[in-house]
C-alpha cells in the first residue's frame, strides 16, 4: 500500500493534536465530490468532543442534488454541515452561514465559561483537511486576504497566527493538514483523479484507464458528449478514440495514450466534463466487506 506521507503521520497527528488544544471549534473541510473518501478517520479521534463544522467544500464541481443529499445525511448523524464553494462564495451568504455554524457549534463552551465567570469570550477556530481541499482558499476567503500560506506538508507549521474575522471570533491562519485515507484502493483512485494526492504517486496513464472505465460504468454519457467517441470496449480503445478525435497522434500516426491521458485528467478535474459526484450514499448504505 501507498503510503502518501511517509514518516509524517505520528508529527502531523502530534501537531494536529497540538493546534485543537488552542482552538474551540473545527471547520473540516471535504472535497463534495467525494465527501468520504476525502475525510480522514483520524480526526473523528483527535477531535473527541471538539465541536465540527463539516464545510464540503469545491460543491460548484460536484452534482447539485448529490450535495443535497449527502448534507442531509451528515446532519441526520448530528453534524453542523454546508456545501460551500470557496472559490466563488456566490453572494457572501455561505461565509456568513459558515460564521454562524462555527457560533452555534461554540454555544455550548461559551456557557460554560460564562458559568466560570469568564467574559469577554473569543472563539477560535481552525480549518482542517487533507491536501488541496481548499483550506488556504476558504482561510483566505475568511479573512478577505491573503492571509494563509500554502504550506503543501501535513500538521501545521510553528509561529501561529490569529486572523480575528468578528469582534469574537478568531481564525488560525494556517491550516491542519491531513493525509488521505490510504486503505481503500477505489478512493485512492479517487483522490488521485481529483488531484487530491500527487500524480507522482500514480501513472496518469494508468489513472486516466481507471477514470475512463468509471466514468463509463457510473456516469455513462459524459465522455461520449465530451470528445465525440462512442463509450464502448476497453478503456485503452476509448482513450486511444479520444486521442484520435482531439489530433494527440505521434509520429506513424499512432495515438499519444500520455497525452490523451494528461487532457482527460486535466478537463476532469476542471470540471469540464460537467459536475461530477464520485461518493454515492447508495453504495454506502451497502454492508461494507
Ligand atoms: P489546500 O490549502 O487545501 O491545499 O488547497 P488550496 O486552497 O491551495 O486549493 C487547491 C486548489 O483548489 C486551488 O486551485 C484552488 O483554487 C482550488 N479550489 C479551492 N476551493 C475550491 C472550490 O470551492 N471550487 C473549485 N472549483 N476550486 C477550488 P489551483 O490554485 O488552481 O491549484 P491547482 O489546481 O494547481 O492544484
Amino acid at each position: 500500500m501507498v503510503n502518501w506521507f511517509p514518516g509524517h503521520m505520528a508529527r502531523t497527528k502530534k501537531l494536529i493534536q497540538e493546534n485543537l488544544k488552542l482552538v474551540d471549534v473545527v471547520l473540516e473541510l471535504v472535497d463534495a465530490r467525494l465527501p468520504e473518501s476525502s475525510r480522514n478517520p483520524l480526526l473523528k479521534e483527535l477531535l473527541g468532543e471538539k465541536p465540527l463544522v463539516l464545510v464540503l467544500n469545491k460543491s460548484d464541481l460536484a452534482e447539485e442534488a448529490e450535495t443535497v443529499r449527502w448534507c442531509d445525511y451528515y446532519r441526520q448523524q448530528g453534524h453542523a454541515v454546508l456545501a460551500f464553494d470557496a472559490v466563488q462564495d456566490r453572494g457572501r451568504q455561505e461565509k456568513k452561514t459558515i460564521l454562524e455554524l462555527v457560533k452555534g457549534q461554540a454555544q455550548g463552551i461559551l456557557a460554560r465559561r460564562a458559568a466560570r465567570g469568564i467574559r469577554n469570550q473569543v472563539i477560535r477556530l481552525m480549518v482542517v483537511g487533507i491536501p488541496n481541499v481548499g483550506k488556504s482558499t476558504l482561510i483566505n476567503n475568511l479573512a478577505g486576504k491573503g492571509a494563509a500560506e500554502t504550506a503543501d506538508r501535513p500538521g501545521v507549521t510553528r509561529g501561529k497566527q490569529w486572523v480575528r474575522l468578528e469582534k469574537n471570533l478568531e481564525l488560525l491562519d494556517m491550516p491542519g493538514i491531513l493525509w488521505p485515507k490510504t486503505e481503500d484502493p477505489v478512493a485512492g483512485y479517487k483522490l488521485a483523479a481529483t488531484g487530491a494526492i500527487k500524480e507522482t504517486v500514480y501513472d496518469p496513464l494508468e489513472l486516466s484507464l481507471w477514470l475512463l472505465g468509471w466514468l463509463m460504468e457510473h456516469k455513462p454519457g459524459r465522455i461520449a458528449a465530451r470528445y465525440t467517441v462512442e463509450e464502448k470496449g476497453e478503456a485503452l480503445s476509448v482513450l486511444t478514440a479520444i486521442c484520435r478525435q482531439r489530433g494527440f497522434l505521434v509520429s506513424g500516426g499512432e495515438a499519444n495514450w500520455e497525452k490523451g491521458a494528461e487532457v482527460l485528467l486535466a478537463e476532469f478535474r476542471g470540471g469540464k466534463l460537467g459536475r461530477i459526484t464520485m461518493d454515492s450514499l447508495e453504495k454506502k448504505a451497502e454492508p461494507e466487506h
